[in-house]
């Protein structure tokens, strides 16, 4: 199997993270076009980080760096999976590798509690990208865009996100619960 294109994206964030005087204005479109390209071809992927669970999204961790500037996962979503809505508090890359993926972005409402939907949501193929941040918008939820398939995407996050503090919603309320996610490989 063919894992180059990951050691490519690992090899060419690393230099991104690497290169002085990057914020995440600069880093983001950078890292955007290294994500296009690890998704372009569905090739590389190891079966063992393609398998979906029964009843939830699950994610594996690809490669944590060493310094925690950055980690990928595969996220995989079972047919009519979704997640819940949730916060990220790093900057985060997504593209789709394989299947269909819905995304709808939330923000808090400026009147009263609870959250309000940021958009339209946005359908996600195989080769788009899309990205979430504390700045651009942070708060969303991913289903499965197909009820019959698994769909996979490929996220790059600014930390190691599995071992992040963030936060789930309630969107009625705007009630928030912290989590960790950890990765579904490592124990
Ligand atoms: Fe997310």
């Amino acid at each position: 199997m063919a894992i180059s294109p990951l050691a490519t994206a690992v090899r060419e964030l690393s230099m991104l993270m690497e290169t002085p005087g990057l914020g995440e204005a600069q880093i983001l479109p950078r890292a955007q076009k290294i994500m296009q390209d690890l998704v372009r071809y569905d090739c590389w992927l190891p079966a063992a980080m393609a398998q979906p669970h029964p009843q939830n999204p699950v994610q594996y961790l690809l490669y944590a760096d060493p310094q925690e500037r950055y980690s990928l996962v595969s996220f995989v979503l079972g047919p009519n999976h979704a997640t819940p809505v949730h916060d990220h508090t790093v900057w985060g890359v997504i593209g789709v590798l394989r299947g269909e993926e819905v995304e709808q972005p939330y923000q808090l409402a400026s009147t009263g509690p609870g959250l309000v939907k940021a958009g339209q949501e946005i359908q996600l193929k195989p080769g788009e990208v899309s990205c979430v941040s504390p700045t651009i918008g942070d708060i969303h939820q991913v289903k499965n865009g197909l009820d019959d398939q698994v769909t996979i995407s490929i996220h790059l996050y600014g930390g190691n996100i599995g071992h992040i503090s963030r936060h789930r919603y309630e969107v009625n309320t705007g009630t928030k619960s912290p989590f960790v996610s950890g990765y579904a490989n490592l124990y």
